[in-house]
């Protein structure tokens, strides 16, 4: 057997070792017995470095011209694009999302990398007239400086491009911190990147726990812009940790998503929908349709199809051209998942399939759980309003319209939503009323594209947005540029 491959922090252009010289192990979660690395466990010394790289990096790269910057981007892009199967293979290994999804998550940094590279020849400001005569006005995008970026586990390398690329072309400089779970998608980005001439210290990678690394990036009096994905539970701690200091914080978290069934539906394509919806990427999406709300009249139609297609999904290793549902990510994952089961079969919800671990070989060496369906749920149920992060859907029946908006509204989150149905009016009342970032009729709640903006409301977010123009509101601060060039002296209407 090879030697165990060891990977390094990569801090001021350099790979190194931890200061502390530890490292954990990053595991295959659909095969346990498969390391795929050692990773450096990480402590605040390595925090501080990386952060004084990116402080060190921070002038040169704000004077280099956008363009110049975006150069450097569409050169990453391109080599993203020539080693896409290496890399979604990779993140097969240490994610367990199936080759096909995982080609779509390097597919989503490919695009990111892309479409901000072109904005180093946009960043549009905006330009207007002036109260005054023989005086212009404008404004243009600054950067803000040192960027502490946190991502998730579950698009480990479609995240962390969400974050860097904006932050980057804007010209400012990054540390980020992948999930434990899965660093080697967002090492291979950085090594990417890396290779592509990126001036050393402006993107800067240590792995490691949120208690040692998170916390002290977070912390660190440098950082001025913090942006995380993750849960709303740790979204809250670390909204609090930037608030002394008024750091810009992006908080991405969780979902607790709909698809609504309306009698006219065509409801193949709504089963297909809820399917992927709810079990692809097995269900550990913010963007999964984790609730369908259905019409009565439709309903038990709708229910039967689901279960037929949710039993015949097959489940085991992503790589396996096959296999249409990996494992979740780890053990407490799944543990989490059949936490829940036990408390939606306590509620009184009714199980129409999966409902445990499957048994078999292709299965038996990882965190599997059967794609689950739960019918017959009341809006209140526990399993219909908390965030499970795993293959658990719950079935809601509705009488109207009016009733599937208000229980497609009555959670905590806001995220995506969906109507399925043939009726344009009912399409645009939907779109209109319901509370979340992103909405879809006659699609699934999952598959945002890059260049709109990508976020929610309520407490799936704090008010700002990733991907599209909107990143670059977060990773830029306004300048407001008034130029008098009449000679004397002129007063704005609100000095006189
Ligand atoms: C997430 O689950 O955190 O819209 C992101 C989608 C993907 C991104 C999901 N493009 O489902």
């Amino acid at each position: 057997m090879a030697p165990i491959k060891i990977y390094k922090n990569y801090i001021h252009g350099e790979w190194m070792e931890s200061a502390g010289l530890q490292t954990f192990e990053n595991l295959n979660p659909a095969d346990r017995g498969e390391v795929i690395g050692l990773f450096q466990r990480s402590n605040e010394t390595d925090v501080e470095a990386a952060v004084a790289a990116a402080k060190s990096a921070l002038p040169g790269w704000r004077m280099t011209p956008a363009p110049k910057r975006g150069e450097i981007l569409y050169r990453a892009a391109r080599m993203l694009t020539e080693r896409k199967e290496e890399l979604a293979a990779d993140m097969v290994r240490e994610m367990g999302k199936v080759l096909e999804e995982a080609r779509g998550d390097v597919q989503e940094a490919i695009d990111m990398t892309f479409y901000m590279a072109g904005e180093g020849r946009r960043q549009f400001g905006q330009t207007t007239p002036s109260e005054l005569q023989n005086k212009f006005c404008m404004t243009v995008r600054n950067p803000i400086g040192i960027c502490a970026l946190i991502t998730p586990w579950n698009f480990p390398m479609a995240i962390p491009s969400w974050k860097i690329m904006p932050a980057l072309i804007c010209g400012n400089t990054v540390a980020i911190k992948p999930a434990i779970d899965t660093p080697l998608s967002t090492y291979n980005l950085v090594r990417v990147l890396a290779e592509a001439g990126l001036p050393p210290g402006v993107v800067n990678y240590v792995t490691g726990s949120g208690k040692q690394v998170g916390n002290a990036m977070v912390e660190h009096p440098d950082v001025r812009v913090v942006s995380f994905t993750g849960s709303t539970e740790v979204g809250r701690s670390v909204s609090q940790a930037c608030a002394p200091a008024f750091k810009h914080a992006c908080l991405e978290m969780g979902g607790k998503n709909v698809i609504m069934v309306m009698d006219s539906a065509n409801i193949d394509l709504a089963v297909e929908g809820a399917v992927w919806g709810g079990f692809g990427t097995t269900g550990q999406r913010c963007t999964a349709a984790s609730r369908v709300v259905v019409h009565k009249k439709v309903y038990k139609e709708f229910a039967e199809k689901f279960v037929e297609r949710a039993e015949a999904l097959t489940l085991g290793n992503g790589l396996d051209a096959n296999v249409q549902v990996g494992p979740l990510i780890n053990e407490a994952q799944l543990q989490t998942v059949e936490r829940y089961v036990q408390i939606g079969n306590d509620e009184g919800a009714k199980l129409l399939c999966g409902g445990r671990r499957p048994t078999g070989e292709a299965t038996a060496r990882g965190n599997f759980y059967l794609p689950t369906l739960f019918g017959d749920c009341s809006p209140a149920m526990r399993i219909a309003q908390e965030e499970i992060f795993g293959p658990v859907v719950s079935l809601i029946p509705c009488s109207s319209l009016d009733e599937a908006i208000e229980i497609g509204n009555g959670v905590a989150y806001g995220l995506s939503s969906s109507i399925y149905t043939q009726d344009v009016n009912q399409a645009f009342r939907a779109m209109r009323d319901m509370e979340t970032g992103i909405f879809y009729v006659n699609a699934s709640t999952i598959g945002a594209e890059t260049h709109l903006p990508f976020g929610g409301t309520k407490q799936t977010g704090n008010g700002h947005r990733e991907a599209a123009v909107a990143a670059l509101d977060f990773y830029s601060e306004w300048k407001s540029v008034y130029v008098d060039f009449s000679g004397k002296l002129q007063r704005a209407q609100i000095d006189t």
